[in-house]
């Protein structure tokens, strides 16, 4: 999904070059959110130029080669005082990925007014119908094009305004979701940004201390005399000046759609809310605007110090991210139980849904809601909810309950579950679930996140920053953060004590149990090379590892652009059967659950059509192992952690897959870590 960096130093000189070289950076940095075309904008050389564009089709790399042919020179090495930089990734949605329709989008030939924006702005026709009348000339096919026009038009129209209040007038008009941020050659050294919808934070680096941990909000005057410039009412009871951010104002900020790009520079930010403009003037002074003043405000914004550190986004000595992703998991499924699985006395607290769980005992059902891997971490724990909560538990995918209008009821649970917290489906599900008066439940990987936000409670699963496209880690850690409800759920419940036991000794052991996996690893490279020239893959297995073959096919699919399918084995003998040849790749996973036998049968329905299935089983059992030639051993666990350890092979499988197939594994054609449109 697109990204937005933009980096303004004040008082901070730097040469044109280094900060295109940050701004580069700052790209490369949310490179893993996916995108098809990439753009920056900076001052033009010379005093009097006119902002300079530069946007490519494809790689950042692409567009580093291009600004290394066009922005050399003297000039670009002079140091500036001041300085506004803005860049973006685009992610397709309004019009192909082509030079014109990436961003920065700008108002005119001038470049007076350059914007990049993420999200989708609904009623972008309405809007250009209008200023198309006013006679601008559109050149794009983006939605966002208005946005830069817009504020052009009305920068004309209200002369005495400030390039703050030009936008706040511009959001008025818009619809739909975006996070912006802009430069404008008529506001030199300032930058003005805003949201709805789409994530956005400012990061705060200064050479000394900050005067303060807060931004204090600046409210519009309702009723202005019409073409006057906007004066500002100053929230709070003290009416102190506006921030201050530091004593000797030498200061840089950096506007982001996420931390990764802002990590290595600051970890002091600001994240914004939505209809917030965040705005640095041209003396360094940072205000955050709203035009209306909503009941429950806070009235600041405060500045958080964000606890994660550069190593974790870089890839150290992995080749892709997402290999170190997979081989982190050991610990990162300890830090989702830290601090709240005690082994010593088998309690969980869960101190983000603690005071809610009186209320979600009383519930009529739990309701389940995500997209891609975190609704298969739904799926994988249903069974379990359901045995320890003895509640009806449904799950479902978000796009496909909104399509539904599925009923919802006040007394309903609904559990939102997303790495990003943005997903826009999941996150129109539980503002649709919010308005039929259900408790929201999040269950994110991201702090500061909007579906964190707009929960009533949630847990935060803890797995660090997720950069590879295709989910991993955050997926046995949102299994894990079900899994530790389900205890939480059946604490008092004496007949439940001696499995909440079993559960509970089976999370202890969790780490080591996936280290031992984790050293299938070049076994299951092995398996790779006889599989990556095939067509197909079919995954089956049931009960609480039928979720494993559905997300076992997911990465198979995304990685690889191999076709693959998760079976339930059930279901086998009602079509898919069809498919079993001495040819076909089948993978099956048979552990000793309850249902051991019958997986047993579909093997042998399987292996009686010729097939050759590789197994996935439990170590030295060497009954199954007998009915293939080919097998992954895994360590015998509880029956409802078992689909932690058995999706961690197929996690590497379609990793090196991918690879041997020469596929961009960090990134997958098409696809985006961060799905913000419907
Ligand atoms: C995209 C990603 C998937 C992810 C899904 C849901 O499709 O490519 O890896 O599972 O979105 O994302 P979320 O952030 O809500 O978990």
């Amino acid at each position: 999904m697109c990204g937005i960096f933009a980096y303004l130093n004040y008082l901070t000189p730097k040469s044109r070059q280094q900060v295109l070289d940050l701004l580069l950076q700052g790209l490369k940095r949310l490179e893993y959110r996916g995108y098809d075309s990439t753009g920056v904008a900076i001052d033009g050389a010379s005093a009097g130029d006119d902002i300079l564009l530069v946007r490519r089709i494809g790689k950042v790399k692409v567009l580093e080669d291009a600004i290394g042919e066009l922005c050399r020179g003297e000039a670009f090495n002079q140091p500036v005082d001041i300085h506004i930089g803005i860049a973006h990734t685009r992610w397709a949605t309004h019009g192909v990925p082509s030079e014109v329709n990436s961003h920065p989008q700008r108002s005119d030939v001038e470049n007076s007014f350059v914007v990049v924006h993420n999200g989708i702005i609904t009623n972008y026709k309405d809007v250009k119908t209008l200023l198309e009348k006013r006679g601008y000339v559109f050149e794009s096919e983006t939605d966002t094009e208005v946005i830069a026009k817009l504020v052009h038009h009305l920068w004309q129209t209200h002369p005495g305004y400030t390039f703050g209040e030009l936008v706040e007038q511009a959001i008025q008009q818009l619809e739909g979701a975006f996070a912006i941020a802009f430069k404008s050659k008529h506001f030199p050294g300032e930058c003005v940004a805003s949201r709805r919808g789409s994530p956005l934070l400012v990061g705060i680096k200064a050479k000394t201390k900050l005067a303060t941990d807060h931004v204090p909000i600046l409210y519009a005057k309702a009723h202005r005399p019409h073409g006057q410039p906007f004066p500002v009412l100053q929230a709070g009871s003290d009416g102190s000046a506006e921030f201050q951010p530091l004593e000797h104002k030498e200061v840089e900020y950096f506007f982001a759609s996420d931390a990764s790009a802002v990590i290595e520079h600051t970890n002091r930010v600001i994240y914004l809310e939505d209809d917030d403009v965040a705005a640095v003037k041209r003396d360094g002074t940072l205000s955050i605007h709203r035009l209306n003043k909503c009941t429950d405000d806070p009235h600041i914004r405060e500045i958080i110090t964000l606890k994660m550190e550069i190593q974790q986004i870089m890839k150290g000595n992995y080749d892709y991210f997402m290999l170190k992703e997979i081989f982190e998991q050991p610990e990162s499924v300890v830090n989702t139980m830290r601090g709240r699985v005690r082994f010593d006395t088998q309690t969980i607290v869960l101190g983000g849904i603690k005071e809610y769980i009186p209320e979600i005992k009383r519930c009529r059902r739990l309701m389940l809601i995500a997209c891609g891997t975190s609704y298969h971490s739904a799926v994988a724990t249903r069974q379990l909810l359901e045995e320890l909560t003895e509640l009806p538990v449904m799950v479902e995918l978000a796009s496909d309950f909104l399509d539904r209008n599925t009923p919802i009821f006040r007394d309903d649970v609904c559990f939102f579950i997303s790495q990003s917290g943005e997903t826009a489906d999941t996150l129109m599900s539980l503002r649709y679930c919010k308005q039929r008066g259900a408790l929201i439940v999040g269950v994110t990987n991201t702090v500061g996140s909007s579906i964190c936000r707009e929960s009533n409670c949630g847990v935060h699963i803890n797995a660090g920053p997720e950069i590879g496209v295709a989910s991993t880690k955050a997926y046995t850690s949102q299994f894990i953060s079900l899994v530790m409800f389900a205890l939480v759920m059946s604490e008092d419940r004496l007949s439940l004590q001696q499995r909440r036991q079993e559960i509970i000794a089976g999370l202890s052991q969790l780490d080591e149990h996936i280290r031992s996996v984790l050293k299938l690893n070049s076994q299951v490279q092995e398996l790779a090379k006889e599989l990556y020239q095939h067509k197909s893959l079919l995954i089956m297995g049931r009960g609480f590892n039928f979720a494993t073959c559905l997300e076992g096919a997911l990465k198979v699919k995304e990685l690889t652009y191999m076709h693959s399918e998760g079976i339930l084995a059930g279901e086998l003998k009602h079509g898919p059967l069809a498919l079993v040849d001495d040819e076909m790749p089948v993978l099956m996973i048979v552990t000793r659950d309850p249902v051991y036998t019958k997986c047993m049968n579909a093997l042998q329905q399987v292996t009686s059509r010729k097939g050759r299935p590789i197994l996935i089983c439990e170590e030295n059992d060497t009954e199954t192992m007998s009915f293939s030639t080919r097998s992954l051993q895994i360590p015998r666990t509880v029956d409802c952690l078992q689909g932690i350890l058995t999706v961690i092979p197929l996690q590497l499988l379609s990793y090196h897959i991918a690879v041997l197939r020469g596929c961009d594994v960090d990134c997958p054609r098409n696809l985006a870590k961060s799905v913000t449109v419907e």
